[in-house]
């Protein structure tokens, strides 16, 4: 059974950290957002990358200079991450959906807010809980970018069916509307091979 401390979709994640963590900064940060790069700011803002993993999202923003908040709830991401990609740009929170408290409760407002393969680990309750409170951290001219896994879980995981469709109409619900809706399949060649695919989503207020 999962420690009841571990926060929802974290499940797997600390056991797997050491076979993960290569793979993660496998991909390039191009090549993993080429669909949404053009809606990326181009001049120094704020970002929130949620579930940053190993940092590999939050190290491309700083080094375009942007200013970068990075939540990660699994320690052996964080301290890897940390230790692969330091920047003085990058500030690592021990936070996680679907409350975000440390981050709320900074007060601070961005202008991109990443959920890059992190909202399909919260079920149907934890998504309502999050969607206004990480809509809530968009600045009024911001972006927010979300990435849905489908396809087989893995093993140890805790992963839910999410549909675009779904995660669209509860953004609408909190005064999100759909800037972006593409459907790719995966990067990795394993999971490519083992059939997943991705619902690459972006909204604006
Ligand atoms: C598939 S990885 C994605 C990592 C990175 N965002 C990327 O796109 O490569 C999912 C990440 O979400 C984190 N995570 C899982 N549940 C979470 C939660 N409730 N709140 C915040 N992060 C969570 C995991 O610890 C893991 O680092």
């Amino acid at each position: 059974m999962p420690n009841s401390s571990q926060p929802p979709g974290t499940q797997g994640y600390a056991e797997q950290a050491a076979e993960l963590i290569p793979q993660y900064e496998s991909i390039s940060f191009v090549a993993h957002h080429a669909a949404e790069l053009h809606l990326l700011p181009t001049v120094p803002s704020r970002i929130l990358d949620i579930g940053a993993g190993t940092g590999l999202d939050a190290a491309w923003f700083a080094e375009q200079g942007h200013s970068v908040v990075a939540v990660e709830p699994t320690a052996e991401f964080r301290h890897a991450a940390m230790r692969l990609h330091p920047s003085p740009l990058i500030e690592w929170l021990d936070d996680a959906l679907p409350n975000l408290d440390v981050v709320l409760g900074r007060g601070q407002r961005f202008d991109v807010v990443m959920l890059s393969a992190v909202w399909m680990h919260l079920d149907a309750t934890e998504r309502g809980i999050a969607m206004p409170r990480v809509a809530s951290l968009l600045a009024p001219d911001g972006v927010m970018v979300l990435s849905l896994r489908h396809g087989p879980v893995p093993a140890g995981r805790r992963m839910f069916a999410v549909s675009g469709e779904k995660t669209v109409e509860l953004a609408r619900q909190h005064g999100l509307g759909v800037v972006l809706n593409t459907h790719t399949e995966s990067l990795q060649p394993g999971n490519r091979a083992a059939g997943v695919t991705w619902t690459r989503l972006a909204f604006r207020r």
